[in-house]
């Protein structure tokens, strides 16, 4: 959703503010703008649009100055418009703040400033911010103190840079649950929501806690905690390749991802089996309290909670503990059987996922363990929970999940022959074999990978649906999920998944001449059944594609289109099947013109409830 940049140092700001947003443009966003300080002023540009908009004004304007904070906004609470864009300012225009999150006592707060004299230009609740800064500011001119004072008013979330034209040259930060990176490279200090947008300034990064405020100058950086004596920041190293931000040669981010995939897998496995004994170390709990655990609840939203719905076949499958999965925006607001010898799995790419973050805190809460599942290191998903494995997927741009998604499918993966090794419910022998298949995917997804002429051809076939339905059954159910939302959240075409034993309850009514039926037929217990379901598809005139194994025959019987990935056990299907499936979805999203990388009206993380 929103994101933040911010510079002070020797260099012009706005080249630099301008960079850093189109880096953050991946996690979507409406409008856009920044406020530099020049002689003794702010200078304001705000557009709604892209990035490329703003950076047009900004050179018309020729806005110069050393010193600016800059902001993408994914509208909240007031539609996307010139006004509504951040930085938003106090009455004056002496104080700028960016803000992302969102401020829960707004309406209060605003009634308050606006009975004080304060006059709002904007139907934000980012707006406040600003107001209530400049009344902090009137009795102590300190922007610190200023700040700090601010936010001890607000309520919710909030990832926050401030400038004021009475202190040149000095941003100011602070953070409650909405991430906050700083680093300091030679030209000077910069502050982001998100690494990615100062990677290519500095690897060296303070990830800042809640409640944490910092001072950045041209000079340094000093940090505050949360009760307002200076700390050592605490410094955390990136080693992505700069290049992740780049696309490398491919037309889009989302094509170059799904590529990266066999990379995935392989660092993902890296070091987990020690002398044939699997090894999770940041799992951060002993032999004995694993061996305890009666119930896993797997919590995630999206694409994460498709992972999740894998995991609950293979973690029942193997330790035979039951596993419910469940998205988060329900588990936080319900009240589920949790004791101590509960575990809840909680899975986020981004790590910052409200809803999830909120699950998390619940059900600590209510004394489970928490094991986060993140790509994101530091982030709060990695930070609230008990321990945490890091999916090694890198930088992920694309607002469709894939190479995140095979990270933690291939993390959970572990995570439940852990506990099967634990509970005693597999041989080592077993586990060190599974091991082997599971590594062995990677050059399975590079065989998907390296003709995809039948997934084009199956696109081509689809690209002028308006409907589409996803069938499977057992893991193919769960691959399902995964494909339809695939397939809607980039290209706009309907699409819905179904356990295919469902069709004759409901689903099969849609069916006529055409309609695409997209159907996980390979090899499985329940292989004759998904292939019953196809025949009484076919015979109301759907089109069938099917992802089938490689070598069966038999299927071209039941399908129009065949899409053969190699043969691996049924519990790593999802890894293999899912592939052509996000191919098929990013080659229908292509044909019909849309934004693969930025899909419309979302966002890469979603921040706010
Ligand atoms: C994935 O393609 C989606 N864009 C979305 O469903 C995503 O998986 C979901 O928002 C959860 O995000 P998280 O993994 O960062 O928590």
């Amino acid at each position: 959703m929103c994101g933040i940049v911010g510079y002070t140092g020797s260099a012009a700001a706005s080249p630099i503010l301008i960079e850093g947003l189109r880096r953050l443009e991946y996690r979507g966003y409406d409008s856009a703008g920044v406020a530099v300080q020049r002689d003794g002023a702010l200078h304001l540009v705000h557009r709604t649009g892209k990035v490329d908009g703003l950076a047009q004004a900004v050179e018309q304007e020729q806005v110069a100055g050393t010193c600016g904070i800059g902001h993408t906004r994914w509208a909240t609470h007031g539609r996307p418009s010139t006004a509504n864009a951040h930085p938003h300012t106090s009455c004056d225009g002496r104080i700028a703040v960016v803000h992302n999150g969102i401020i829960e006592n707004f309406v209060e707060l605003r009634e308050e400033l606006e009975a004080a004299g304060h006059t709002f230009t904007s139907q934000t609740d980012t707006e406040v911010a600003a107001h209530l800064v400049e009344e902090a500011y009137a009795e102590q001119p300190d922007l610190v103190a200023a700040v700090r004072a601010a936010t001890q008013r607000m309520a919710g979330a909030y990832g926050l840079a401030v400038v004021c034209a009475d202190e040149p040259g000095t941003i100011v930060v602070t953070r409650k649950d909405s991430p906050i990176v700083i680093g300091m490279a030679p030209d000077g200090a910069r502050v982001a929501s998100d690494v990615i947008a100062l990677i290519d300034a500095t690897r060296d990064v303070t990830v800042m806690g809640d409640g944490e405020l910092a001072a950045l100058s041209p000079d340094g950086i000093v940090y505050y905690d949360a009760a307002g004596r200076v700390t050592e920041p605490k410094i955390t190293h990136i080693d992505w390749d700069v290049d992740v931000a780049e696309k490398g040669g491919y037309p889009d981010f989302m094509l170059k991802e799904i590529h990266e995939q066999p990379r995935v897998i392989r660092d993902t496995l890296a070091g987990r089996l020690v002398n044939g004994t699997l090894a999770i170390d940041e799992l951060d709990l002993s032999v004995e309290e694993l061996n305890l655990i009666d119930r896993v609840y797997v919590i995630a939203c999206g694409t994460s909670y498709h992972a999740g719905l894998i995991a609950k076949n293979l973690i029942e499958g193997w330790a035979r503990i039951p596993t419910e999965v469940e998205v988060a925006s329900e588990f936080r607001y319900r009240n589920p059987i949790i004791t101590p010898t509960t575990l809840v799995v909680a899975v986020s790419q981004s790590g910052e996922t409200a809803d999830t973050l909120a699950a998390i805190r619940d059900a600590r809460c209510k004394g489970a363990k928490v094991f986060g599942i993140t790509n994101v290191i530091g982030s709060p998903v990695a930070r609230e929970s008990d321990g945490v494995i890091y999916t090694k997927a890198n930088k992920e741009i694309a607002v469709a999940s894939t190479k995140s998604f095979l990270g933690q499918v291939v993390s959970l993966t572990l995570l439940a022959l852990l506990l099967a090794q634990v509970k005693g419910k597999m041989r080592t022998n077993q586990i060190r074999l599974l091991f082997r298949e599971l590594a062995d995917t990677a050059e399975h997804v590079e065989a998907i990978l390296s003709d995809t002429s039948a997934v084009e051809e199956a696109a081509l076939a689809c690209k002028d649906a308006v409907s589409a339905l996803f069938i499977g059954r057992g893991m193919g159910a769960a691959i399902s999920y995964e494909g339809a939302l695939k397939l809607k959240e980039i290209s706009y075409l309907h699409a819905e998944a179904y356990a295919a034993g469902e069709m004759k309850h409901g689903p099969i009514a849609l069916l006529d001449d055409g309609f695409p039926v997209i159907a996980i037929a390979t090899q499985s217990p329940v292989y004759d059944k998904v292939i019953s379901n196809l025949q009484e598809s076919k015979a109301r005139g759907a089109m069938i594609v099917a992802v089938a194994t490689e070598g069966d025959e038999e299927i071209r019987k039941h399908a129009d289109h065949v899409i053969y990935v190699p043969k691996v056990r049924d519990c790593f299907s999802a890894i293999t099947a899912s592939v052509p499936l996000q191919l098929l979805a990013r080659s229908i999203a292509v044909l019909r013109g849309c934004n693969v990388d930025q899909p419309r009206n979302l966002a890469k993380s979603v921040t706010v409830e």
